[in-house]
């Protein structure tokens, strides 16, 4: 998986976040080049498809984890979208702006689509999660590694002028290693 997800507040407007879907493509495009066969399952970014891979467009967080369950069975799965959280009880129409009426969104809480598949019966055999945090990076993302069950951690540290950078450094974590 790669990029963001949008979460539809009404027919115009949705919630997203500043994922650039460069890691993921670049990733799914380096595995391709190994010789792997690649899903790439993509929130909505403008980046072309990396030669060789097999593209998947989704909006929704909803319609990436259906997306993801479609693309199994898989030998390993590197899940490096930055999935929205939560969406928003979205209207059918799109909400009017009204004089000193500020409308309020209820939430509501996505799948997390990356321990979903670590209790999969179709878990894939290597199972890679991101964390892209601004503080305590590395403990944070041992913490998530533990809580979401999957093999390796990829630890992005956004505190600074990361996202949607071309340069990039991160600590990968294993359950025996940084
Ligand atoms: O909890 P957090 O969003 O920091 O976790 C990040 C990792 O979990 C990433 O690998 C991301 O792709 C995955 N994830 C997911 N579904 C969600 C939220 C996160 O697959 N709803």
């Amino acid at each position: 998986t790669a990029g963001p997800t949008h979460e539809p507040i009404d027919p115009v407007r949705y919630i997203a976040n500043r994922s650039s879907g460069k890691q993921g493509f670049a990733i799914a495009g380096a595995l391709a080049a190994l010789g792997a066969r690649v899903s790439l399952i993509a929130g909505p970014v403008a980046l072309p498809t990396p030669p060789g891979v097999t593209r998947i467009d989704v909006e929704t967080a909803r319609e990436m984890a259906a997306a993801v369950e479609a693309a199994l069975p898989a030998d390993a799965a590197v899940m490096v979208a930055a999935v929205a959280d939560w969406g928003a009880e979205a209207a059918g129409l799109k909400i009017k702006k009204q004089d000193g009426v500020l409308p309020s969104l209820t939430l509501v809480e996505n799948p997390d689509i990356l321990a979903g598949l670590a209790r999969h019966p179709q878990r894939p055999r290597l199972l890679v999660g991101f964390a892209a945090e601004t503080n305590d990076v590395i403990d944070h993302a041992i913490a998530k590694r533990q809580r979401k069950d999957c093999d390796w951690i990829v630890a992005n540290d956004v505190s600074g002028d990361v996202m949607g950078g071309d340069a990039n450094t991160v600590h990968i974590i294993s359950a025996d290693r940084v």
